[in-house]
């Protein structure tokens, strides 16, 4: 599969319906930072479809876009943040809880770790919460071109571990080169011609 069209379709601030809403959805989840906006525009080999920022938890907002006139790519916003007040916390929750009540159209859920750090209790408490609910996942481990080719299972063993999963569901993935993008836009496909 590759993306012959990107369109941005619309920000939500809370998870309501929207434009074309009914489409196959894959969802991008992970903590602020961790690269799910440059993973977008690296997918879609655009520069500014999706806002990257140096500041972790600027877009705490759901971000669709729709690819290929054929499915919806959700932003979700990332969790994790530390300078975030007891109030915009309780918002993004909500948001996610929404979100995932609502999962018909849900087809697979990108979750993002970064392969430098062990994932923290909010990325565990995310991947159980996506295997709890019987939602089919696939872990990209972000950002690994700022690791050697050579130390890569050092980085990837205590994500397995952690997060409990198998190998053949981490895909490491670089935004800045590329690597991992073919490996993943099959996952997607796979998972589009499954639903
Ligand atoms: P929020 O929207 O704030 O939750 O962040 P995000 O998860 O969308 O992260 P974003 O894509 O904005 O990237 C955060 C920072 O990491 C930026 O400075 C990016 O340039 C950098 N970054 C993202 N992906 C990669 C990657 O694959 N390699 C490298 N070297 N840097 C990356
Ligand atoms: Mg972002």
């Amino acid at each position: 599969m590759e993306i012959k069209k990107s369109l941005f379709i619309t920000s939500l601030d809370a998870y309501k319906s929207f434009p074309g809403r009914g489409m196959p959805q894959i969802a991008v989840a992970g903590k602020s930072n961790v690269g799910k906006s440059s993973l977008i525009n690296s997918l879609c080999r655009m520069k500014n479809l999706a806002r990257v920022s140096g500041t972790p938890g600027k877009t705490r907002l759901m971000n669709i876009f729709l690819l290929n006139d054929a499915f919806h790519l959700v932003d979700l916003p990332g969790y994790g943040f530390a300078k975030v007040d007891k109030q915009e916390k309780e918002r993004w929750g909500e948001m996610m809880e929404h979100y995932f009540a609502d999962t018909d159209c849900l087809c697979l859920t990108l979750h993002l770790v970064d392969i430098r750090h062990d994932p923290t209790q909010d990325d565990v408490t995310m991947n159980r919460f996506l295997r709890g609910s019987g939602l089919p996942f696939i872990v990209v481990a972000t950002k690994a071109d700022k690791i050697s080719r050579g130390a890569r299972s050092k980085f990837l063993a205590p994500i397995y571990r952690t997060l409990e999963v198998q190998p053949w569901q981490v895909i490491p993935y670089s935004s800045e080169t590329g690597e991992g993008r073919n490996q993943l836009l099959s996952a997607i496909s796979d998972a589009l011609s499954h639903k």
